[in-house]
């Protein structure tokens, strides 16, 4: 059984959709470790209340990137840690986490990649009025929504309005992260 961490900064859906499907039996993982660089975000209450360990840290208490990225990398070491899920983390990785975990970090992205990257990058598809959207998981390096693509999932959203097109996404999150992430490990990872 491996065991994953992951690395969170606001609400947790995605959060709750992996550990819900790691209870059902649906991931051969077990979840160690929380990371989130908002103490105060919902997403860490979650981990609380699941009994999760949770490394919750405010980057200012830091003197540089360098130094909490070191400070998350013991964390994980000291949990064992296996694969490095990003989940709504909205910190660019440095090679300190990259180095120690050679193409064991990936992240979800509600765009079709490597359009709209960054921040808001539903809202920036839907201003741009593009008729196609959708999410993309892939493999973390160091730019901002880089990194090879392992799976994408896309839909036709004429007709939607922004916060349905969000709702549609979001959905569509829940469904194909745990699902992608249950194939990496039956694949080695
Ligand atoms: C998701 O839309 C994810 O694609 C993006 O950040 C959002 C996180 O949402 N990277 P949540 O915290 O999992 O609810």
């Amino acid at each position: 059984m491996i065991n994953i961490a992951i690395f969170a900064s606001g609400t947790g859906t995605n959060f709750d959709a992996i550990l819900e499907n790691i209870n059902a039996g649906k991931i051969d993982a077990k979840l160690v470790l929380l990371v989130c660089d908002k103490p105060n975000a919902l997403v860490v209450d979650k981990a609380h209340k699941a009994n999760i360990d949770t490394f919750a840290f405010n980057p200012k208490d830091y003197a540089d990137k360098k130094a909490y990225d070191s400070a998350i990398l013991k964390q994980c070491e000291q949990h064992h840690v296996d694969l490095i899920i990003l989940a709504g983390y909205m910190r660019i990785v440095s090679s300190i986490l990259l180095q120690a975990y050679p193409n064991r970090i990936i992240n979800i992205h509600p765009s079709l990649l490597p359009a709209f990257k960054g921040k808001d990058a539903i809202k920036q598809a839907y201003d741009y009025g593009v008729k196609i959207m959708g999410v993309s998981i892939h493999y973390v390096n160091e730019d901002l929504d880089g990194g090879a693509i392992i799976a994408q999932q896309a839909f036709n959203n004429e007709g939607m309005s922004l916060d349905e097109a969000e709702q549609h996404i979001h959905n569509i999150e829940h469904q194909l992260y745990p699902k992608k992430i249950q194939k990496l490990i039956k694949e080695g990872i």
